[in-house]
C-alpha cells in the first residue's frame, strides 16, 4: 500500500472532545499500523484558555490512547508518536505561537513535506480558522479537513464554501464524515455492486421501504456548548445517516475513482424530495434542560426520525425512514432493507404478523465490526408446513483478521493525506440535502418529550413508519 508523503498533520481543537475520542487514538493507530509517512510530526492547536505546553499534550494524548484508543500507548511507536507531537496556542484571526511552531515541524522534517490541517472546532470558528490560515500564507503546500456540520442551512452552506473557495480550492478541501469511512458501510458498495445476487431485487419492484436506523445511548458527554445548537437533526441526519443513504441508493458507478463515485451519490441528493415536516418526529429525552450547559428553556430536539423519498426510477413510491437520537434503547447502527412480501396463501395464514415481518429483509449492521443478514422465512421441521423467520448472517468479526481493519476517522485521516476525495462530501450534495431540509428548518414539528432508554416518543415514532415496524425494537439477529 502506497504511503503518503511526509506531512504535518495541525489539529485544531486538539483538546476537544472530538481529538480525545478519535483524533489522537486514530492517529497513533495509524502510526501503530505503519501507515502514518515516514516522517511526520503533530501539531495540536487550540485557544488560549486550553494552552497546554509539549509535555501536558503528550500526557494529554497518551490518557486519550489509552481511554479510548485500540493499542497501548507504550513501546517504541508510542516513544515516537509521543516525540512528533507539539502545542501551540493559535486565537483567530492571530496565528500566534501556531506559525513558529509549524515552521518549526516542517524544518524537522526536512525538505517541503505537505501540511493538513484538521478543523475539530464548532462549525462556528471554520470561517475564521481558514482566513488566518489564508492570510498567514501557512494555507500554503497544504490541505483542509472540514467537520461536519457543513453549514447549518442552504445559506450558511454556500457562504462557508464561498470562504474556504477564497483559501483553499476544491481539490485541497476535504469535508469529512466519518460514517462514509466505517469498514461495514464501505462494504455496502462491495455487496451491492461485487456480487450478481443483491442488484438485480435493489430497487421499488423488489424493496418496501428502508430503514437507517442509528440508535445511541450515549447522552451529551459534556458538549452542550455545540449540541445545544446543533440538534440531532444537523448532527446525525443531515450528515451521516443521509450520507449512508446515498451510498445505499445510488447507481453503480463507472468506477470508485473520486468523481464517479460522488456523481452518483449527489445524484441520488438530487432526487431527494422536500422533507415535509408533518413527516418528522422530533423529541426532547426527559433530563436534557437540567444538563450543564443546556438552557432551562432548550428547544433543541436530541432525537429525530423521518420520512425521505427518493423520487427516481429506482426508487419512487419506497419510503426511506432514518432514525437517531441520544439516550436510546440501544447504540446501534442498522440499515434495514424490507423486501415485498409475495403472495403466502398456500402456506397457513397463522403465522403471527411479526413473525412474517422478520423474514424478507436484509439487514446491514454498520457498526464496528458489523454483520449483514438476509432474513427468510423457513419450514420448521415437522409434519406441518409451519414457516419461522431465520436468517443467513455473514459476520466481519468471525471472517476476516480484524487487526487490519481501520475506523472511519483513521480510514478518512489516510486517504486525505494520500489526496484520495473518494469518501469525502463535496459541496454540491451537500448543498441539495440542506434544500430538501428547507421546509423543516423553516417550518420544525413541536418537541416531543421522551423517556431516557426508550425507543423515542411513542406513540409517534411507531406512528411514522405504519404499517412497517422499526427493526430493532423486535430484532432476532444480533
Ligand atoms: C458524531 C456526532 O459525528 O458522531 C456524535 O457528533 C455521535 O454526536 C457520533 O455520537 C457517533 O459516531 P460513532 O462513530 O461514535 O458511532
Amino acid at each position: 500500500m502506497t504511503r503518503p508523503d511526509n506531512h504535518v498533520i495541525v489539529l485544531f481543537g486538539a483538546t476537544g472532545d472530538l481529538a480525545k475520542r478519535k483524533l489522537l487514538p486514530g492517529l497513533f493507530h495509524l502510526a501503530w499500523a505503519g501507515l502514518l509517512p515516514d516522517g511526520y510530526r503533530i501539531v495540536g492547536s487550540g485557544r488560549a484558555h486550553s494552552a497546554l505546553s509539549d509535555d501536558a499534550f503528550r500526557e494529554h494524548a497518551r490518557d486519550a490512547v489509552a481511554t479510548f484508543g485500540r493499542c497501548e500507548p507504550s513501546g517504541p511507536v508510542w516513544e515516537s508518536f509521543a516525540d512528533s507531537l507539539s502545542f501551540a496556542v493559535s486565537d483567530p484571526p492571530d496565528a500566534g505561537p501556531l506559525l513558529p511552531a509549524v515552521r518549526a515541524a516542517e524544518n524537522a522534517l526536512g525538505g517541503q513535506p505537505r501540511k493538513i490541517f484538521h478543523l475539530a472546532v464548532p462549525p462556528t470558528a471554520f470561517g475564521s480558522v481558514v482566513g488566518m490560515l489564508g492570510d498567514t500564507d501557512l494555507a500554503a503546500n497544504s490541505k483542509v479537513i472540514v467537520e461536519k456540520p457543513f453549514g447549518t442551512d442552504l445559506a450558511s452552506a454556500r457562504a462557508l464554501d464561498e470562504t474556504i473557495h477564497a483559501v483553499f480550492d476544491e481539490s485541497r478541501v476535504f469535508r469529512i464524515d466519518h460514517f462514509l469511512g466505517k469498514e461495514s458501510v464501505d462494504n455496502v458498495l462491495a455487496l451491492r455492486f461485487a456480487n450478481g445476487m443483491f442488484e438485480p431485487i435493489w430497487n421499488r419492484e423488489h424493496i418496501s421501504h428502508v430503514q437507517i436506523d442509528v440508535p445511541e445511548t450515549l447522552g451529551l458527554e459534556g458538549r452542550a456548548h455545540f449540541y445545544e445548537g446543533t440538534g440531532a437533526f444537523r448532527d446525525m441526519i443531515v450528515t451521516h445517516l443521509i450520507q449512508v443513504l446515498g451510498i445505499v441508493a445510488m447507481e453503480p458507478p463507472v468506477s470508485l475513482a473520486a468523481q464517479q463515485l460522488r456523481d452518483e451519490k449527489d445524484k441520488v441528493f438530487e432526487a431527494l424530495r422536500p422533507i415535509e415536516p408533518g413527516h418528522v418526529v422530533r423529541g426532547q429525552y426527559d433530563g436534557y434542560r437540567g444538563e450543564p450547559g443546556v438552557a432551562p428553556d432548550s428547544q433543541t430536539e436530541t432525537f429525530t426520525a423521518l420520512r425521505l423519498e427518493v423520487d427516481n426510477w429506482r426508487w419512487a413510491g419506497v419510503p426511506f425512514y432514518l432514525r437517531s437520537g441520544k439516550k436510546l434503547a440501544q447504540h446501534r447502527e442498522v440499515i434495514t432493507l424490507g423486501l415485498r412480501e409475495p403472495p403466502l396463501r398456500m402456506f397457513p395464514t397463522d403465522l403471527p404478523w411479526q413473525e412474517k415481518n422478520l423474514g424478507n429483509r436484509i439487514v446491514i449492521d454498520f457498526g464496528d465490526p458489523g454483520w449483514i443478514a438476509a432474513c427468510f422465512l423457513a419450514k420448521e421441521p415437522g409434519p406441518t408446513m409451519r414457516l419461522a423467520p431465520e436468517a443467513m448472517t455473514f459476520r466481519y468479526a468471525d471472517s476476516f483478521c480484524q487487526e487490519h481493519g481501520l475506523e472511519g476517522y483513521e480510514r478518512l485521516i489516510l486517504d486525505a493525506m494520500l489526496d484520495d476525495q473518494s469518501l469525502f462530501t463535496r459541496s454540491n450534495g451537500i448543498e441539495r440535502i440542506w434544500e430538501a431540509s428547507t421546509p423543516l428548518l423553516d417550518n420544525p414539528p413541536p418537541l416531543r418529550p421522551y423517556a431516557p432508554g426508550s425507543w423515542g416518543p411513542e406513540p409517534a415514532v411507531s406512528d411514522l413508519i405504519a404499517p412497517h415496524r422499526w427493526y430493532l425494537e423486535d430484532a432476532d439477529v444480533e
